[in-house]
């Protein structure tokens, strides 16, 4: 089974709007659009590596608003800045990404070591944080954390 079904079969076993559900969707769609970044050639892979750093971006800032605050208390402090780390990282590397030519060898390059990264990251999220929300917050506090996650998706420009 793919990472993205993987996440896709885990979501499907929680209530629908439950922020974990939210959290694997999305990451299951992250790992579908790196796999288009890596089979697509010229103008499409330009299209879609600006989609998948837009909504990587919304990801992101969504949990950093929305998620680290819960986890700080779920999973403790040095959970929350190790998360926090590896997103500040991967929001450098996009800003480098985006100013190379997505058909050069240089973006081949650090594209594959950016997926690693990214995939790195969902794990860590998946493995360290979102078991902890799952423990600690009621069915009904994570049916509103998932209302809330979607908001601050939603105003930091997320569209899916
Ligand atoms: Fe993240
Ligand atoms: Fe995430």
């Amino acid at each position: 089974m793919s990472d993205q079904d993987k996440d896709r079969a885990d979501a499907a076993k929680l209530p629908e709007g439950d922020v974990v559900a939210v959290l694997l969707t999305q990451h299951a769609t992250v790992r579908d659009m790196l796999d288009q970044v890596k089979n697509s050639t010229g103008d499409q892979r330009q299209q879609a590596f600006t989609a998948l750093a837009g909504l990587l971006t919304a990801h992101e800032t969504a949990e950093r608003s929305v998620i680290r605050p819960v986890t700080e208390q779920t999973a403790g402090a040095a959970v929350v800045e190790a998360r926090n780390a590896e997103e500040a990282h991967a929001d450098e590397v996009v800003a480098k990404l985006k100013t190379l030519d997505v058909t050069s060898g240089d973006f081949e390059t650090q594209f594959a070591e950016f997926t690693q990264a990214v995939s790195d990251h969902a794990e860590a999220e998946e493995h360290e944080e979102f078991p902890t929300i799952i423990a600690n917050r009621s069915e009904e506090e994570r049916h509103a954390l998932g209302h809330q996650f979607l908001t601050a998706f939603a105003e930091a420009g997320g569209t899916r």
